[in-house]
């Protein structure tokens, strides 16, 4: 039987983590998948991770199963650090999953629990995942416009124009912050406009929030989820632990589903947990356990975000310097948009075949959209890159 299987397309992301492992040049730069290193090109255990480790160990006495949607304090910590009491703690339901991609999944899963033909509205482009996910589940997807190939922001108008065709019964998937893989960002201003057009559309917002703390700060990369949470009648929010806390490999996600009407939040959670049993039970707890300590305690949750913002600090300071750089390099202020963006990425608006040329010729990997890994830089290889592309650029 299993001779009717075919080869699947790689993921294109992961794919590129193995070109960059097998290429044996020494002086080569990974600005491939997102993930965060600092200035020696490690991704460290944060310290607030390592002490709450340490106590963990000491502390746990047992390994037996917790419960089919996670810790309920793993949730509380999760829905104050991401919707900061802006709806009534009755009105949310959640369930921890598998990192921020089992929340993507188990969200469209509960969409589709909803309405057997949701269609999910993407922006284009998106995080390539979130179209894989939707091609296996047969989900219906529908594009809209949101990246300005010439001015590498948010292509508003268009967005705003798409976006107006949705009706009750659609999913829009937006990304609180840090949009993934442009690094362009909606201001509030837009965001408010956005709110008005899914209130008029009755279509059900879904956000994926990955990134929170790298792009302007907790509070304020948390702020258009929050908007759209209180300002809906429902919202489906995935969030991931991976990166602001670190803890890429443990799994850690929260999906959370917000009903204003509450007297149909039992229904929602139990709708979670049943999507949980289906596909694997028991969430992992080891990562939820350990930012469940570190959201709850004074002291680890100070070095938790003080390292944060310093991780948040020095992307944007390599932001500023890559530009500066570009603008020396080119003369032009083509790439000025990179201290604009926000978060770990920013496409760069390059052809396939100058990403490709930059790779064979200077060792740098990016992904073939030309987005970068603005934490993949340091002070010494932004020059390097800035030559590759200014070379690039100018042949
Ligand atoms: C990325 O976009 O590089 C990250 O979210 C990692 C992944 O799983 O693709």
């Amino acid at each position: 039987m299993f001779e009717t299987l075919k080869e699947l397309p790689g993921d294109k992301i992961l794919a590129l983590m193995q070109l960059y492992r097998d290429d044996p040049r020494e002086a080569k730069i990974d600005l491939g998948v997102g993930v965060y290193k600092n200035a020696d090109g490690v991704t460290p255990v944060m310290k607030a991770i390592k002490d709450a480790e340490k106590q963990l160990w000491e502390a746990e006495i047992t390994k037996t199963y917790v419960g089919l949607i996670g810790d309920p304090a793993f949730s509380d910590a999760m829905i104050k650090l991401v919707l900061d009491g802006v709806v009534e703690r009755k009105a949310v339901a959640s369930a921890a999953t598998p990192g921020g991609t089992g929340a993507v999944r188990q969200a469209f899963d509960f969409a589709r629990m909803a309405n057997r033909n949701v269609r999910v509205f993407v922006s284009t482009p998106t995080w390539p995942n979130h179209l894989s996910i939707l091609k296996h589940m047969e989900i219906e997807t529908v594009p809209y416009r949101y990246f300005d190939e010439e001015t590498c922001g948010v292509d508003f108008d268009g967005m705003m124009a798409d976006l107006a065709a949705a009706k009750p019964g659609d999913v829009v998937l937006l990304h609180g912050c840090c949009h993934n893989p442009t690094g362009a960002n909606l201001n509030m201003a837009q965001w408010q406009e956005v709110v008005a057009l899914l209130q008029k559309t009755g279509a059900t917002p879904m956000i994926d929030i990955a990134y929170q703390g790298f792009g302007d700060g907790l509070d304020d990369d948390a702020a258009a989820t929050r908007l759209v949470a209180s300002s809906l009648p429902e919202t489906i929010i995935a969030a991931s632990c991976s990166k602001n806390f670190g803890i890429y490999r443990e799994r850690t996600g929260l999906l959370m589903v917000v009903s204003q009407d509450t007297s149909r939040t039992a229904i929602n959670q139990g709708t979670l947990a049943y999507l949980n049993r289906q596909n694997y039970s028991f969430p992992p707890d080891h990562g939820a356990r350990l930012v469940t300590m570190v959201l709850n305690d004074d002291a680890l949750r100070g070095d938790w975000v003080t390292e944060l913002e310093e991780t948040r600090l020095s992307m944007l300071t390599l932001r500023q310097q890559l530009a500066d750089e570009l603008q020396a390099k080119t003369g032009s202020n083509r790439f000025g948009f990179i201290a604009q963006h926000r978060g770990m990425f920013s496409r760069l608006g390059l052809s396939e075949a100058d990403v490709l040329k930059i790779r064979e010729s200077h060792a740098i990997y990016m992904v073939g959209d030309s987005r970068i890994n603005i934490a993949g830089l340091n002070s010494k290889t932004v020059p390097v890159l800035a030559d590759a592309i200014a070379q690039v650029v100018k042949s």
